[in-house]
């Protein structure tokens, strides 16, 4: 059985001062909060045990998703005391996890639903040590940008400017690993803004030789990450009504 993680600690500055009063995670892409949308992915690729990554203030999430019940899964809810960036929060749920696990950002909605089931699969028909859902990406200077070889990824940079993305790919926010990360990301240096990047524990991986392959992801992703972005996904939400039947 695979686990999930839902990490939504962050601090949501760009959709200030909003956050100042609710996390972004909650904020409504229709009639469910964008974490919601992703809590009923996993549910549908049949990941029943899920752990959110949250900050010591953002209480609002566990009031709004309770004990997972609702949703038919199982949820543990897991504290990153500081704010140090995406492979800290991953890394504080290590002690909730077993080996795989896939990763889902908490403020990004996908559609359809069943993305995550297909990469699933990938992953272990490939036998890889860490398997990202990329997207081709407008703007390089938000994502993790990747070369590869064939299904490989053989480097991966964190936000790199537009002369010095290796391609237009770009990780979102969706990744399957094997318990071998915790030790890549203990291994991290830490990068932008002093925190430790996701992409940067990833990129440990592939020095390690270990196997680190992609999937490009069909169908919409959008980052919640500003109020335009949360604009677009309620926009693409309200014109596509029947996105919530979740095939
Ligand atoms: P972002 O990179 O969008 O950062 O996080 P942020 O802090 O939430 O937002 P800004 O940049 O201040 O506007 C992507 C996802 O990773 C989580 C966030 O909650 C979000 O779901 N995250 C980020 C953590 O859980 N912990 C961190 O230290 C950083």
């Amino acid at each position: 059985m695979i686990k999930g993680l839902i990490p939504a600690a962050g601090s949501g500055t760009r959709l200030g001062p909003f956050t100042n009063a609710i996390p972004k995670e909650l904020l409504p892409v229709g009639e469910k909060a964008v974490i919601e949308h992703v809590v009923e992915a996993m549910k549908l690729a049949e990941v029943d045990e899920i752990a959110i990554v949250v900050s010591p203030h953002k209480h609002g999430i566990s009031d709004y998703l309770g004990s997972g019940k609702r949703f038919g899964v199982k949820l543990t809810y897991v504290v990153q005391d500081e704010r140090l960036g995406l492979a800290n929060a991953v890394l504080s749920a290590e002690h909730v996890i077993d080996d795989r696990f896939v990763v889902v950002l908490g403020d990004n909605f996908f559609f359809p639903k069943s993305f995550l089931i297909d990469l699933i699969s990938y992953h272990s028909n490939e036998n890889a040590e860490a398997t990202l859902g990329v997207i081709e990406v407008e703007d390089v200077t938000r994502h993790g940008i990747i070369r590869s070889k064939g299904n490989y990824i053989t480097d991966i940079i964190e936000k790199p400017s537009p002369d010095l993305a290796p391609s237009k790919l770009g990780s979102a926010g969706i990744y399957i690993f094997e318990a071998s990360i915790f030790d890549a990301i203990r291994r991290t240096k830490p990068g932008i803004k002093g925190e430790f990047h996701l992409p940067d524990s990833i990129k440990v991986m592939i020095d390690d030789k270990k196997k680190v392959i992609y999937k490009i992801l069909d169908g919409i992703h959008i980052d919640v990450g500003t109020p335009m972005d949360l604009m677009k996904a309620n926009n693409w939400y309200y014109m596509n009504k029947q996105c919530d039947n979740p095939l």
